[in-house]
């Protein structure tokens, strides 16, 4: 299969109605996927939805069953995986503990024929890179885990890779450090123009790295957008729960009138955009910020299950029948309201997702 490029601006990476099954049991089918150059992109999604098995296809770790893969114009479908140039950073780092630091960032090098004397520069511009070179001696051994994380990008980095696949690279970091290594590694690719993808299911880690998110569920994509994007039009009430909270509620439509459309609640009547016809069964979403206590084009009044005040923000949960949601987040620290309280909850039509569902 040959693919086709129908768009002016080239892909970088290319991939190709890809599908794959493991003993019989399809994981992946039709799975297409583009990057552009110099973009880093996260993939995101629950456990078991296919982000390493997609990334270890891309770096020739695993044969699809059936598409292609294309980097830079070049079809690497049947090339081994040493020869793809793309590094891998794994979550478990996967460094060699009884070499030091800088034996470690060399190995690829080496690997590749290069003489011992000439990794010295790139070992240590690496090294550099990820501000290790005092460690550069040192056993793996003694080095704390952000530490080692940083050997394994120095090391991904040296071989000059065409692409940088990151399978949950600071997972098992805590959650301080995990944020220090996000802004350097994204400071890191943009200064250097790297393309990258980056797994994650930790949707603000996505959120925070990356240029544009596929969030995926069994096996393929639901949306593949700018984080702004996913967070304010998400396609689908998946995307919707998976990036970010909202309220959520279920209805069905009993007028449509021009683009709008009354859906009945048991909380009342609230308008939204239409997508459906009158009778169809819905879900509304709200993203919480957007909601506020008082009057809006939209409203519900309802008693306060639990008043969250959180520092930076002040969460309200409201009592929501079965399968409902009801969130409201206030900027700040707000006094003067409290548990069992009935509220009005205001927010604009504008403001409201709608999705046709299944009745
Ligand atoms: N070697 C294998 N043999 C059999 N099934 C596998 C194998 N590797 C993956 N799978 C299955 O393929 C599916 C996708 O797995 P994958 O590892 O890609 O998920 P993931 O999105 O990376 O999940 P996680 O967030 O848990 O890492 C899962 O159902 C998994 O059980
Ligand atoms: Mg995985």
């Amino acid at each position: 299969m040959t693919p086709i490029t129908t768009t002016a601006e080239r892909n970088y990476i290319d991939v190709w109605g890809v599908a794959k099954s493991f003993k019989g049991t399809q994981v992946m089918s039709n799975m297409n996927f583009r990057v552009g150059q110099g973009e880093l992109v996260s993939l995101l999604g629950p456990s078991g939805c296919g982000k390493s098995t997609l990334l270890r296809i891309i770096a020739g770790l695993l044969d699809a069953d059936e598409g292609a893969i294309v980097v830079d114009g070049r079809d690497i479908t049947r090339m081994a995986a040493h020869k793809r140039n793309i590094s891998v950073v794994f979550q478990n780092y996967a460094l060699f503990p009884h070499l030091t630091v800088a034996e470690n960032v060399a190995f690829g090098l080496r690997a590749r024929g290069m003489a011992k004397q000439d990794t010295a520069a790139p070992v240590a511009e690496a090294l550099e890179l990820v501000r290790m070179s005092e460690f550069a001696d040192r056993p793996i051994s003694a080095l704390s885990g952000g530490q080692q994380q940083r050997v394994a990008v120095a090391r991904a980095l040296v071989v000059g890779p065409d692409l940088l696949l990151l399978d949950e690279p600071f997972s098992a970091l805590d959650r301080k450090l995990r944020e220090t290594m996000q802004v350097e590694l994204k400071a890191l690719l943009r200064d250097r123009g790297i393309t990258a993808i980056f797994v994650t299911h930790d949707q603000e880690e996505a959120m925070g790295v990356s240029d544009r998110i596929a969030v995926m569920s069994a096996g393929k994509i639901e949306q593949f957008a700018a984080p702004s994007t996913l967070y304010a039009q998400p396609s689908s009430p998946f995307v919707m729960d998976f990036v970010g909270l909202s309220t959520r509620l279920s209805g069905t439509v009993t007028a449509v009138s021009g683009d709008m459309a009354t859906v009945n609640t048991v909380y009342g009547a609230i308008t939204a955009r239409a997508v459906a016809e009158v009778g169809a069964s819905v879900l509304l979403g709200v993203r919480p910020e957007l909601m506020s206590v008082g009057e809006g084009e939209n409203t519900l009044h309802v008693p306060l299950e639990d008043v969250m005040v959180l520092g930076s923000k002040t969460v309200l949960h409201g009592r929501a029948e079965q399968g409902d949601r009801i969130l409201c987040e206030l900027s700040g620290i707000r006094s003067g309201l409290s548990r069992g309280q009935a509220v009005t909850l205001g927010w604009s039509i504008a403001d409201t997702l709608i999705y046709e569902v299944a009745a």
